[in-house]
């Protein structure tokens, strides 16, 4: 197995494991693949949260991606990577007064405000700077969307302003003069795998995003449709394919461009468009049968890659994983599962799982894990810390983000002594 021409053993020997190696191609192969598939007019905002690495999200930007942020360390992330203020918007539903303070400190393009109260935080800061900035409401729909594996709107939700409230809210300009309300913002969920449930949120919002203009006497500079594509994990699915989504929601944004030419129109990206270049590379330390059951024990697991392992799923379903090292003798599959150094059950994570006969030393990889990998998972139980992040890129492999060491772990921790300690002494 190799990756641009590269065998993953050589990546195992060079930057040890577990380990995170992402191809580049990938990266930008989506988004450019995406960007062609859909109408010229929707911009894609790559949301940090799916993969903050800021080498993975400069790929996604030489395809063409923008950035869709929500903290301080992902908009300085965008910036680093060079992208323009313009082209970043900040979302997410408990922003700081630091975070919004740099928010119209940079002059991001929007500010996308999840509560009334927040709105009334911006437009006092941006009163204190003196300056207009920007605001997208992001909107509760009133109506749930089927087919999305994760629910984000459409219930009582910490995210975005209840549709009722915001159609109730009235003339808005003449509330907040230096929080510029100019466009909406709707995300329905995520992992969404079918082009007609796209199809149906865009209609939607884009009828919403008129009504809102009207009824709140806002500008629509920009509505944001959202997004939530998915990637197929497990037996049974497809990935969405970008062209079904262009066939769903090119002519909604076609008559929408017609209406309002001026109109920015954003798709927001994360999970589909890094998703597929990730894998998670385990090393195989011991392998052992327990009552009938094949055993192999690896060094990575759910402290790396929740998502893998299934944590909050009701369901342990695999993800698509394949044995790495190049060998000859691999013989006939045999079941297998695959577990971590945690000490919990749970830690499990191929059950049951097709593989070759594996040894001590073998590589698995964990595939479509690009996205939602070590940042979303508890990468600090029994202290193991973060893995090493590879990008390869040009057929060449870099490191772009080193492993946590025992120091970088034990060095934020102090050593206070107990009075039983000051006695003895
Ligand atoms: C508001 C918002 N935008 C974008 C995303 C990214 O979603 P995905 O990775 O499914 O594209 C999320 C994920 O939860 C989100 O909550």
């Amino acid at each position: 197995m190799r990756i641009q021409g590269i065998e993953y053993e050589e990546l195992a020997q060079r930057f040890g494991t577990p380990l995170y190696v992402y191809d580049g191609d990938v990266l930008t192969d989506t988004v450019t693949g995406l960007r062609d598939a859909l109408h010229p007019k929707l911009e894609i905002f790559y949301s940090l949260k799916a993969n903050p690495n800021v080498s993975v999200y400069a790929a996604l930007r030489a395809g063409g991606a923008r950035a869709e942020v929500s903290s301080l360390v992902e908009l300085r992330t965008a910036l680093q990577a060079g992208t323009a203020p313009e082209d970043i918007i900040f979302l997410g539903p408990g922003k700081s007064e630091c975070e919004l303070r740099a928010c119209v400190e940079t002059g991001v393009y929007a500010i996308v405000c999840e509560s009334f109260d927040e709105l009334d935080h911006i437009e006092r800061i941006a009163a204190q700077w003196g300056v207009y900035q920007r605001v997208l409401l992001r909107i509760n729909p009133t109506c749930a969307i089927s087919g999305s594996r994760l629910t984000m709107g459409g219930k009582p939700r910490q995210f975005g302003i209840d549709e009722a409230q915001v159609l109730a809210a009235g003339d808005l300009t003449a509330k907040y003069l230096h929080a510029d309300v100019a466009g909406i913002q709707v995300y329905m969920g995520t992992r969404i795998l079918d082009a007609d449930v796209v199809g149906k949120n865009t209609r939607y919002i884009l009828d919403l995003a008129e009504r809102v203009a009207e009824t709140c006497n806002i500008r629509l500079d920009t509505v944001d449709i959202g997004g939530g594509l998915g990637v197929a994990y497990f037996d049974g699915e497809q990935d969405i394919d970008a062209v079904d989504v262009a066939t769903e929601i090119n002519p909604l944004l076609d008559k929408f461009v017609g209406a309002h030419p001026e109109t920015r129109l954003i798709m927001e990206s994360g999970r589909f468009l890094a998703g597929r270049a990730g894998v998670y590379v385990m090393g195989v330390r011991y392998v052992k049968e327990s009552m009938g059951e094949r055993f192999a024990i690896a060094d990575g697991g759910t402290h790396h890659h929740m998502a893998a392992v299934g944590i909050g799923s009701f369901v342990k379903r695999n993800f698509p994983a394949a044995l790495l090292s190049s060998r000859e003798d691999v013989g006939e599959p045999e079941s297998w599962n695959v577990t971590g150094p945690l000490c919990t059950p749970n830690d499990s994570v191929l059950k049951h799982a097709d593989l070759p006969a594996l040894r001590p030393g073998d590589l698995i990889g964990i595939l479509n894990s690009g996205a939602y990998g070590p940042t979303a998972s508890p990468g600090l139980f029994l202290s193991h810390g973060y893995p090493a992040e590879v990008l390869v890129t040009g057929g060449e492999a870099h490191l772009v983000r080193r492993r946590d060491e025992p120091e970088d772990l034990l060095r934020h921790q102090i050593l206070v002594n107990t009075p039983s300690e000051r006695q003895s002494r």
